[in-house]
């Protein structure tokens, strides 16, 4: 980039200097005397100026390296019993909790937009839980219902299911509990009937998101024995015990009436753990792996995306999403150019795919482009 002339110009060497760096302002022009006493000057010439590739939109679009698209988008969507209940979750500004007609209206819409793939969350009511998650497996329970439904209306969209106990668990943990701490193969028993009775009811894809040890492989080989040989799996595969989901369990109802989720979910500070867990995920027949949250954990994902060729998903999770909108309402942030960047951000770690409550906002917006 910098072009070295050597002048032997003996007297005139300063005068030379000050005229180039007059007359062609260079500020990186520098002269010096070397060993042999020759005069040395140093043009810079710039040959390279990346911003000549910036200069306009077109430019900038064939230059472009990472796309957010409606492709990548799957609507995480909370559902609750009754009829014509449309509920604002209060951390989660313009995210609703829909009873089963409303929602439908919603899967309606958003299908319109392009978006492909839904996460099912449901909200039980408290009358219903109990340690063992029996209401998980209900065939007549509301998730079943509503997948059913969903598939009957609706059969194109990819209906993914949660598969984790903490919605149906009195204490708001994703196994059981047993003195105090969370049983792992016993919870695994209960997550197998769950996935079955999700797959019966016509779900894609079941999604386990409980950090229990060999769920992946106990879900894959039930499946296949019972028939359900194309039903898929989209693993948590590196899951972290996060206050980042604060708001989701608002949504749920489902926050932990005791201790945390330490003893199963990830610590913030590991990585490498990520990667065995992926490993464990992948050789126990996982579709997809998802890292979980996305924004603190960019470089999670970009070390998974180095270990596998499967599809990676990321789960831009309740606490960034009530993070932007927060900052917004109070007018300190541009709402949907913080929300792109943030979606983009996660692609370019190398997520192919977003988990996002931002799904429909994006979607809409990018429509509009
Ligand atoms: C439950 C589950 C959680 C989320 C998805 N599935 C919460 C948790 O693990 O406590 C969080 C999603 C979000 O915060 O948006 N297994």
């Amino acid at each position: 980039m910098l072009s070295k002339i050597e002048l032997l110009l003996n007297n005139y060497n300063l005068i030379v200097f000050i005229f180039y760096k007059i007359k062609f302002r260079d500020p990186h022009c520098i002269c010096y005397y070397d060993n042999d006493y020759h005069f040395v000057l140093v043009m810079s010439s710039l040959l390279y100026r990346p911003r000549r590739l910036r200069r306009t939109e077109s430019l900038r679009s064939m230059v472009q390296e990472n796309h957010l698209t409606v492709n990548d988008l799957i609507y995480p969507i909370f559902v609750m019993e009754g009829e014509n209940i449309k509920q604002e979750i209060p951390s989660m500004p313009e995210c609703y909790r829909y009873s089963l007609d409303l929602l439908l209206k919603e899967v309606q819409e958003i299908y319109k937009l392009g978006i492909n793939a839904i996460a099912l969350f449901p909200l039980i009511e408290q009358e219903k839980k109990d340690n063992e998650g029996k209401q998980s497996y209900n065939p007549e329970g509301l998730v079943q219902r509503t997948v059913r439904t969903i598939k009957t209306k609706i059969p194109q969209i990819t209906v993914i299911t949660d598969i984790a106990l903490d919605p149906y668990s009195v204490y708001g943990h994703d196994g059981i509990v047993k003195d105090g701490e969370i049983l792992n193969d016993e919870t695994i028993e209960v997550l197998v009937k769950m996935a079955l009775s999700h797959a019966e009811a016509g779900a894609d894809m079941v999604a386990p998101s409980d950090m229990m040890d060999g769920r992946i492989g106990a879900i894959r080989q039930a499946l296949d024995k019972e028939g359900w040989i194309n039903t898929g799996i989209l693993a948590y595969s590196a899951k972290y015990a996060s206050a980042y989901y604060g708001p989701f369990r608002d949504a749920l109802e489902s926050a932990p009436q005791f201790g945390d989720k330490k003893t199963y979910q990830m610590d913030p500070a590991n990585s490498d753990e990520a990667i065995r867990e992926v490993a464990l995920d992948l050789q126990e027949g996982a579709d997809m792996v998802m890292v979980k949250p996305a924004l603190a954990y960019l470089d999670i994902i970009h070390q998974v995306r180095q270990v596998t060729n499967l599809p990676v998903a990321a789960y831009n999770v309740s606490g960034e999403y009530a993070m932007i909108k927060a900052a917004a309402k109070l007018g300190w942030i541009d709402e949907n150019k913080v929300m792109l960047e943030t979606l983009t951000s996660i692609k370019r770690a190398g997520a192919d795919l977003i988990l996002t409550y931002f799904a429909k906002q994006a979607a809409l917006l990018m429509a509009k482009k």
